[in-house]
């Protein structure tokens, strides 16, 4: 297994670049499949899900041709089957939005359950719900998700939650349906609004995107489009958190500030400064960090993409804080490993309180998930001595090339890689 060795204690100084938004990726790249004619897809994050995003795609006979490290054409008019079997969608929670997309090109779709779940429970009740209300029958056959519908009708859609998987999926089956559908009490997050963009960028006809009411009148096709990606939210965030962690001086560039103001703001309680610029954020440290209480929400709320890292940031200061997880109850498998480096973190349910400890020791930890992964690598940046991370396949769905990005920072911080190492199955 690969892992990633780092010698903690060096101050963070310098610029790092931000990839696309993972998460706005893996909604855009099957959506692709809506158009009947080729897309280009700038600003496209070279990281494990979107491999698995465009793998996914190849194998069900679309073309697809590189034109730049990050810049792709896809042709998708060569799928002729709606099916994502059980090998191909395994490795990725989000190859659930194959489900709304060819449901929305071909009024039928089969694809195979989520995979195993380490966020505690995950259930796809409101993506069925929105398909229902759609007109289209799902059912359950053997592990595979299998939907049809003999024409699909626009409706009111109301989610019992706030779910950015069901509302992604509500409007990529909607978006050729005949009629207005109104989703209600959808997701607001900024990967939302992007793929609402590129849709109308095809010639979709999406209103409210970003609001908690979507409205979606159906049009008949879609065509091509060159469209680029936005910035990556949490990558973002994450560098901030390890700027602050190693009270470290560090631009962070191409960012939307817009998106961070839930990081920006709880960074600043900490003592933290945020420096905003057009699209860059500029993280130093002056003083003490100190304790705050955070609570992860729904967008424009505190993401809980990055409650890990954020809590390794108040284990190095002063107080006490809590840190409230509202939206998964099972997101905090890292705090055995951050106590196994010092840390002094209890947990209850979906409360952690968390006891300043003032310095991180270097130990050998395991990544449990993606962004828990991440909080490790702060925690080791931050450290006393040598981290070995294992499992670092989890970190590298969603980050592009952290190492070297680190590296950049003044990070002493190799990847391992072991021979014959294997990926395991995961699906966040
Ligand atoms: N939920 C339901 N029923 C549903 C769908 C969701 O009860 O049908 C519940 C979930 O159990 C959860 C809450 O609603 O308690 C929110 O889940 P949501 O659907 O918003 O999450 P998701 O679509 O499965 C996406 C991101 C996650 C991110 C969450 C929350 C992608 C591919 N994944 O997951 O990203 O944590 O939204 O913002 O967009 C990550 O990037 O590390 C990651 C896990």
């Amino acid at each position: 297994m690969d892992k990633f060795i780092i010698k903690g204690g060096r101050r963070l100084s310098g610029e790092v670049e931000i990839s696309g938004a993972k998460n706005a990726a893996v909604a855009i790249i099957p959506a692709v499949i809506l158009s009947d004619e080729p897309c280009i897809l700038e600003n496209v994050p070279q990281i494990r899900d979107v491999s698995i995003s465009m793998k996914i795609l190849y194998e069900m006979g679309a073309d697809i041709t590189m034109l730049g490290k990050h810049t792709v054409k896809i042709d998708a008019s060569g799928i002729t089957e709606p099916i994502v079997p059980y090998e191909m969608a395994k490795h990725m929670r989000a190859s659930y939005y194959f489900l709304g997309t060819l449901l929305g090109k071909f009024k039928r779709a089969r694809v195979s359950m989520p995979g195993g779940c380490y966020l505690g429970d995950r259930p796809i009740d409101q993506h069925l719900k929105a398909f229902s209300a759609l007109g289209a029958n799902c059912t359950n056959d053997h592990g595979m998700i299998d939907i049809q519908a003999d024409s699909l009708i626009g409706n009111q859609i109301y989610f019992d939650c706030v779910t950015v998987g069901a509302t992604i999926n509500a409007m990529l089956a909607a978006v050729k349906a005949t009629g207005l559908t109104v989703i209600e009490n959808a997701a607001k997050e900024p990967h939302v609004v992007d793929l609402a963009n590129f849709l109308n960028s095809m010639g979709a006809d999406i209103m409210g995107a970003g609001t908690d009411v979507i409205k979606i009148r159906g049009v008949k096709r879609l065509r091509g489009t060159t469209y680029a990606i936005i910035p990556d939210q949490i990558e973002a965030g994450t560098y901030m958190v390890a700027a602050a962690a190693t009270r470290g001086d560090v631009l962070i560039k191409n960012v939307i500030p817009k998106h961070l103001e839930s990081i920006t703001a709880k960074l600043e309680k900490i003592g933290v400064s945020v420096e905003e610029f057009d699209d860059s954020v500029h993280v130093t440290v002056d003083g003490p960090l100190v304790k705050t209480n955070i609570k992860t929400m729904p967008h424009p709320g505190f993401p809980t993409d990055m409650q890990p890292q954020i809590s390794t940031l108040l284990c190095l200061a002063e107080g006490t804080s809590i840190v409230t997880e509202d939206i998964f109850n099972n997101r905090f498998r890292y705090v055995d490993e951050l106590r196994r480096m010092g840390a002094d973190i209890s947990v209850d349910g979906k409360v952690a309180v968390i006891e300043g400890v003032g310095k991180l020791m270097g130990a050998p930890v395991t990544a449990p998930d993606l962004r828990a992964g991440a909080a490790l690598v702060v925690a080791g940046l931050a450290a006393h001595g040598i981290t070995e991370i294992e499992d670092i396949y989890h970190i590298e769905r969603g980050y592009e090339n952290i190492e070297e990005k680190l590296r950049g920072l003044g990070a002493d911080i190799i990847k391992k890689s072991v021979p014959g190492s294997a990926v395991r199955k995961v699906a966040l």
